[in-house]
């Protein structure tokens, strides 16, 4: 019956109209993000309604609002010629209305299914703002700290990355794709984009074939798993062919061996970039890779509409190829129950309702404080009192309202956002426990702010420093070329520390940080990325302990820029630098190359104490189960949740196998002197990788086996993979 009404349709369409139907354009018929530039989208409103009218676009993106919504479904269904409904879609990346931690920060809560929550709640808002689609999540898989969305990642592990992936596809989707508040996902950006040369936005990947299908592919087929319908290609070039026209990224892969049948959408005018790139000559030819590579969907450049017809009529680009595209546009639709009704997700009323949920600024402090990372806490420092202890707040981010929210926000709602100091003085018994100095701006020193940053840290029991980037260093286009701190904010620290005051350094950062002097080594450092509407409240929480942190760093943090890439799965070494021996080894000459804090690391005001792993047997059958049983007690004085995580090494393979790499993680809350035993299952399919030849398996041998609380710490025990 649906298909049926879809091939009666592409039967009908014009060639004009089919390539129509592939266009994705900016929605300039609503504001996109309300504040910003509304002259110029009134000014461009008609066009875009006109181009809906003539069945010249099937999906319109980052408008919102459901009163003009309706208007521009009224015109598609009523006015058009063929009354196909448009999509409407938006970079809802983190948060609607409400704002959650960014995606990077949520990762740190090693929770996926806080992520999948959060997911839920953003698709709730989003769609009762008039949308369908999101362009979220990005899996990209991000092991240089320079690159700037990483922010938008889930960090650079493969495990925990393919764990979000899919949390985030069901939080989005939901159960039911035709409910009214089912966002479509979009896994984005397939592929490698996070493996570009030096962390340079847009630049080159040259990578072998099995890392680009072990590390950077495993997160999209994990969201493709988990339902997603869509996908977006990639800016970057992968082994020299762009990723929006690689026909073995595209079709062959994609289609054929995953058998994907839903919608591939480019990035922004990645279909126009061939030509810069060099691998198109004009914009016919460009349209023509693109297209015939395998992109259903062109967003923003224009090219399919102007070109496809002229390319079809010459016999360059068969018409069962475009009707394909077609038709998986046109599933798409059906799938969301557009067709049945064209108004679905374009309520006003549900709009005014879903406005401010209460529920959701529950959900957005307990995210955010779930995802603060507790790097180091000399002297049991923090938690502080909230009464008989004087605090100095100070730094650039104390009062600060701009860079809460983090890269990638197009429709926060601003008033609701609770500031750093806001969170402080609620949580605190008196007033005047609490001073607030800035220091100095965001990348500048203040008149007289050090003076008066230093007079407060002496008048205190105790600093807070609050440090980071501000939140435009993240996101698309922000590579770094050195991942520290601006040089104001750092002499800020240098001269607070020199009071002698103990310190708390509170970081907000979209990327692992290289620390230096005053802030490595403050005696108490928290990661607090950049945490959304709740801020204020939850760094209170986590700084008084009313929560005791629990997430953990998803991303390595070195002791200096120049380790970049840094990640800690990294292959062996033939000349691994050991205790004692540092001459001719893999190190830097004025450092090792190890992190200062590892992946996996983070502190609460718990203790835990690991017990040795049990293992059901030391033989793993090649069809059988390794059960690892290990007893994890809180031998602290408070409640706390910790994150047990399973590594593993491959001792001999026909590749050089990386030293350590996480393949389960479990997230357990013990009361003080409560002990339980965490229980993995371990099968050989997550032993297995791409082989000397390309293959995907395991190979028969000993393997090390530990059960730790990150990625540098714990003693390994060691089991035999049987051959089949
Ligand atoms: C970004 C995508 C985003 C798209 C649409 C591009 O610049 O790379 O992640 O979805 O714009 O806004």
């Amino acid at each position: 019956m649906a298909a049926d009404r879809i091939e009666a349709l592409i039967a009908r369409m014009t060639l004009e109209e089919k390539a129509g139907q592939l266009g994705v354009f900016a929605d300039m018929v609503r504001p996109f993000a309300p504040d910003v530039n509304p002259d110029a989208n009134v000014r461009n409103a008609g066009q875009v309604l006109e181009q809906v009218r003539a069945g010249r676009v099937g999906t319109l993106f980052n408008g919102v609002g459901a009163a003009a919504g309706r208007e521009i479904q009224r015109v598609a269904v009523e006015e058009s010629r063929l009354g196909i409904p448009v999509l409407l879609a938006a970079d809802v990346i983190h948060g609607m209305r409400t704002v959650f931690p960014i995606p990077l920060g949520e990762a740190a809560s090693f929770e996926p299914a806080l992520a999948e929550r959060s997911a839920r709640a953003t698709a709730i808002e989003a769609t009762a703002a008039g949308l369908h689609w999101t362009f979220a999540p990005a899996v990209d898989i991000a092991r240089d700290q320079r690159w700037g969305r990483g922010a938008e990642s889930s960090g650079e592990d493969v495990t925990l990355g393919c764990a979000f992936a899919a949390a985030r596809v069901r939080g989005f989707q939901g159960d039911d794709l035709r409910a009214h508040d089912a966002l479509l996902a979009t896994p984005k950006h397939f592929a490698a984009y996070g493996a570009v040369a030096a962390g340079l936005e847009y630049a080159q990947v040259d990578l072998s074939p099995q890392t680009l299908h072990d590390v950077h592919l495993a997160p999209f087929r994990a969201a493709l798993a988990a339902g997603a319908r869509t996908l977006m290609t990639a800016f970057n070039d992968i082994n020299g062919v762009p990723a929006s026209a690689n026909r073995w990224l595209l079709t062959d892969l994609l289609r054929g061996q995953w058998a994907f049948d839903g919608v591939v959408v480019s990035d922004y005018t990645a279909d126009m970039e061939l030509i810069a790139h060099g691998y198109a000559a004009d914009e016919r030819d460009a349209t023509a890779k693109a297209f015939l590579a395998g992109l259903d969907l062109s967003m923003q450049s224009g090219f399919y509409g102007a070109h496809l017809p002229g390319l079809v009529e010459s016999g360059q680009v068969p018409m069962a190829v475009l009707d394909a595209s077609v038709r998986r546009l046109l599933r798409l639709k059906e799938a969301i129950g557009l067709f049945d009704d064209p108004y679905r997700s374009l309520d006003p009323a549900r709009e005014a309702d879903t406005a401010h949920l209460p529920a959701h600024d529950a959900l957005a402090r307990d995210a955010a404080r779930r995802s603060i990372v507790l790097l180091k806490n000399e002297g049991a420092l923090l938690p502080l009192r909230r009464g008989g202890q004087k605090i100095a707040l100070i730094g650039p981010f104390a009062q600060d309202r701009d860079n809460l929210e983090g890269c990638w926000t197009l429709f926060g709602d601003k008033t609701r956002y609770v500031t750093l100091e806001a969170g402080v003085r609620a949580a605190l018994e008196a007033a005047a426990l609490l001073e607030v100095v800035p220091g100095c701006a965001l990348e500048a020193p203040l008149d007289g702010g050090i003076e008066a940053a230093v007079a407060a840290a002496r008048r205190a029991d105790v600093a807070v420093l609050a440090l980071g980037e501000p939140q435009r260093y993240s996101g698309e286009a922000q590579s770094r070329l050195e991942i520290v701190l601006p040089a104001a904010q750092q002499a800020l620290a240098e001269a607070v520390a020199a009071t002698g005051a103990p310190l708390v350094v509170l970081l907000r950062n979209g990327r692992a940080l290289a620390l230096h002097g005053a802030v490595r080594d403050a005696a108490a450092i928290a990661v607090t990325w950049y945490l959304g509407t709740q801020t204020g409240h939850a760094v209170a929480d986590v700084l008084f302990g009313a929560y005791s942190p629990s997430a953990r760093l998803p991303v390595s943090f070195p002791q200096h820029s120049g380790q970049q890439p840094f990640f800690y799965n990294r292959p062996r070494s033939g000349r691994p630098e050991l205790p004692g021996m540092a001459e001719f080894k893999s190190r830097w000459r004025e450092i090792s190359d190890a992190p200062l804090y590892p992946f996996g690391h983070g502190l609460g005001y718990a203790r835990f104490a690991y017990a040795a792993p049990r293992l059901n047997t030391p033989q793993l059958a090649w069809d059988g189960t390794l059960v690892v049983t290990t007893r994890v007690a809180n031998t602290g004085a408070v409640a706390g949740e910790e994150v047990v995580q399973l590594y593993v090494h491959d001792r001999v393979a026909s590749r050089v196998r990386p030293v350590r790499e996480l393949k389960a993680f479990a997230k357990i809350a013990l009361a003080p002197g409560e002990a339980r035993d965490v229980v993995f299952h371990i099968d050989r399919g997550h032993l297995a990788f791409s082989g000397a030849d390309g293959a995907y398996r395991a190979e028969p041998g000993v393997f090390d086996l530990w059960v730790a609380p990150s990625s540098a710490t714990g003693e390994p025990v060691d089991f035999e993979l049987l051959p089949a």
